[in-house]
């Protein structure tokens, strides 16, 4: 296969869905280890080998010409160490703290993102690097990427009670620009538009899949099916078809 995309469960299909507006049926897979989500309730200690070893079996298993970790969480514990392991090219996934610095007038952002990454000393060099003058709130949450995972599958959710204590902690009120720090989120942005229309909300989908045809362009895909594979449930295939993808049957 030529691509593979990875996450810990839905999110990184955002990813693909740009993928697919900016190079319709490029050659890719999708992982989602949707067995051990969520990643960001995990320990530090347990996700970084059990990354390396599940991303170490797909990497041997499809030969794939580059891997997209479209997972925030992931990257922000494992890309140093997934680069040392294989020779390959990794396309990683941040906090899109400086394009929500950007376009702060108040010079006070929000960052919503599962409880890993939000304690990851990665954020603060983020926000040391993209918006050093900044006053940056956080909010690390173990309920928006469950919620995203029941929206896909076809349930009315409310995020109101997951995504408010960003607005209601000291200062928050502030807040004029988010920075979304898990891929899970893209699927609930028409939530937290009408719910905080003044807010400028900030999704990597789009950056990170313009950085991945960067960086995938001199390489020369080989052609291969788009499937997706699941090592837990397997999501129904009417599902995957807006995005190009049939489920491989295959226990990942
Ligand atoms: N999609 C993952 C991220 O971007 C997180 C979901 C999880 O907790 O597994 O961080």
């Amino acid at each position: 296969m030529a691509i593979l995309v990875f996450d810990s469960g839905i999110g990184g299909l955002g990813v693909v869905a740009a993928l697919n507006q900016l190079a319709p049926s490029l050659p890719l897979s999708y992982l989602a280890d949707n067995g051990f989500f969520p990643y960001g309730e995990k320990p530090d200690e347990i996700l970084l080998p059990h990354i390396l070893r599940v991303i170490g079996e797909a990497v041997a298993r499809e030969q794939p010409e580059a891997v997209v970790i479209a997972c925030n969480t992931a990257s922000t514990i494992a890309l140093a160490a997934l680069r040392g392991a294989f020779a390959l090219p990794f396309i990683g996934c941040v906090p899109p703290i400086k394009p929500a610095a950007a376009a702060s007038r108040t010079r006070c952002i929000g960052v919503l993102a599962t409880a890993a990454t939000v304690r990851r000393p990665y954020l603060n060099g983020l926000i040391e690097t993209f918006a050093p003058d900044c006053a940056v709130l956080t909010l690390g949450t173990p309920h928006l990427a469950e919620l995203a995972e029941q929206k896909f599958r076809g349930a009315t959710v409310d995020i109101s009670q997951a995504a408010a204590p960003l607005f209601t902690q000291p200062g928050g009120n502030a807040i004029d620009s988010v920075a979304l720090g898990c891929t899970h989120y893209t699927f609930l942005l028409p939530e937290f538009l009408a719910l905080w229309p003044s807010i400028s909300w900030h999704d990597p989908a789009f950056p990170v899949a313009k950085q991945t045809l960067k960086i995938i362009e001199p390489l020369g895909l080989s052609q291969a099916p788009r499937t997706a594979r699941f090592t837990g449930d397997i999501l129904a295939p009417d599902l995957l078809v807006p995005f190009g993808l049939e489920p491989d049957f295959n226990p990942a």
